[in-house]
């Protein structure tokens, strides 16, 4: 199996990893090539580098997958033979929309106004990366796309995004929401704390978490939202199925440096346990390896030098020498890194290199350019 296989065989492709690690690159470039092969296809993006936005088309914000048009693709060499359609993940909309579509009429405005709700839907641990999902659940049943990339969070820890769904059920949990609705909070925090220590440890979490301390708006909202929190378990439960079906690929993306590729370890084991299996690996950023010619054995760096030294005269040959071997010292122990990281996936799982360009990756054609070693077994459709 290879990469190019995983995409065409997945009707969602999820790119996960730590931060910085090129995610939002990937994912773009994955999503670009499945238009050039002829699927049409929509990149769900969180945060690109306002770069690349631009070249996607998105640099207006709006919440709704827009189709890249066809003058941006010709302007860069690029002839795609289905859509591609990019949005930005909209956080603060996305609740709003949410709201809107499942809460009951008249409680609506309500719950927008109510500064609770305002404080939840921007800042709760893990509302990005359900709102993510939520935006994947839609763009899937929509049915106007054959392949659905995904971009996720820049979080510190990339487990947020596979736990999201659970967190956010836990946190709306029904016997939780009671405690909010019932006719105890009128007697305001100090008196529900002595009474009860769960209720006391819940408001305490609450009131750490959101940083909202007007116990009315909270009841307020817990009120308002009841009628939607029958729907909102639904949407939940089929979130965990789209990142649990037979059609959806998790990628890690990761850097060859050892602490990340640390990371994607832990991250692969994890998501193995929550049963959204890893099934194919980019590292990215790699450093290649010269392979043969003077200068690649480390050892013989004076042979290399007086080489050098006869091309460029020996005040420079030095450092450049020294220069080359270490990034040959660099590329050698990434290598073994990544050997050793192969060694411990299934062996099914396929694993990709992409090395580090000398630019960034902010433009069509070079989301193209990366084909080539994304997919480099397949017929990499020409820039
Ligand atoms: N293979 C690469 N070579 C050079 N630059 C890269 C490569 N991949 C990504 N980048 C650059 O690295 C930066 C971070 O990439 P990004 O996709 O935004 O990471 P993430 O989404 O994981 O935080 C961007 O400026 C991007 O252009
Ligand atoms: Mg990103």
């Amino acid at each position: 199996m290879t990469l190019a296989d995983l995409v065409r065989r997945h009707r969602v492709v999820i790119s996960a990893g730590s931060g910085g690690v090129g995610k939002t690159t990937v994912a773009a470039s994955i999503a670009l090539w499945g238009a050039l092969q002829g699927r049409r296809t929509a990149v769900l993006t969180i945060d690109p580098a306002r770069r690349l936005a631009t070249s996607l088309g998105l640099e207006t914000l709006g919440h709704e997958p827009r189709e890249i048009s066809p003058a941006l693709f010709a302007a860069q060499g690029l002839a795609p033979r289905a859509p591609l359609s990019a949005m930005m993940l909209d956080q603060k909309g996305a609740w709003d929309a949410l709201v809107h579509r499942y809460a009951p009429p008249d409680a609506r405005e309500r719950i927008l106004a109510n500064a609770f709700y305002q404080h939840l839907s921007q800042t709760f641990a893990g509302s990005q990366e359900y709102m993510a999902i939520e935006q994947l659940c839609l763009l899937v049943d929509s049915g106007d796309y054959d392949l659905v990339v995904v971009d996720t969070p820049p979080t510190r820890h990339a487990l947020d995004f596979l736990e999201a769904p659970k967190r956010i059920d836990d946190f709306l949990d029904r016997s939780v929401i009671k405690w909010f609705v019932g006719p105890s909070l009128s007697a305001g925090w100090s008196a529900l704390r002595a009474v009860n220590k769960t209720a006391s440890f819940l408001l305490h979490r609450l009131e750490q978490a959101t940083g909202v301390s007007a116990l009315s708006e909270i009841s307020d909202f817990f009120a308002s939202m009841s009628g939607l929190f029958e729907n909102f378990h639904e949407r939940i439960e089929r979130a965990s199925e789209v990142l649990r079906g037979d059609g959806t690929a998790f990628v890690v993306i990761s850097s060859p440096e050892e602490q990340v590729l640390g990371d994607a370890e832990y991250l692969a084991g994890k998501m193995a346990e929550l049963r959204m299996p890893l099934k194919g690996v980019v590292l990215n950023r790699v450093h290649p390896e010269q392979e043969d010619g003077p200068g690649t054995d480390p050892d013989d760096a004076a042979a290399v030098e007086a080489l050098v030294a006869r091309a460029v005269g020996a005040k420079d040959a030095r450092g450049l020498v020294a220069n080359f071997v270490d990034f040959q010292t660099l590329a050698r122990g990434e290598q073994l890194r990544i050997e050793q990281f192969r060694d411990g996936l299934p062996e099914r799982v396929p694993l990709v290199e992409v090395p580090n360009f000398s630019h960034d990756v902010h433009d069509l054609a070079a989301l193209a350019a990366m084909h080539a070693h994304l997919f480099a077994d397949a017929d990499v459709v020409a820039a």
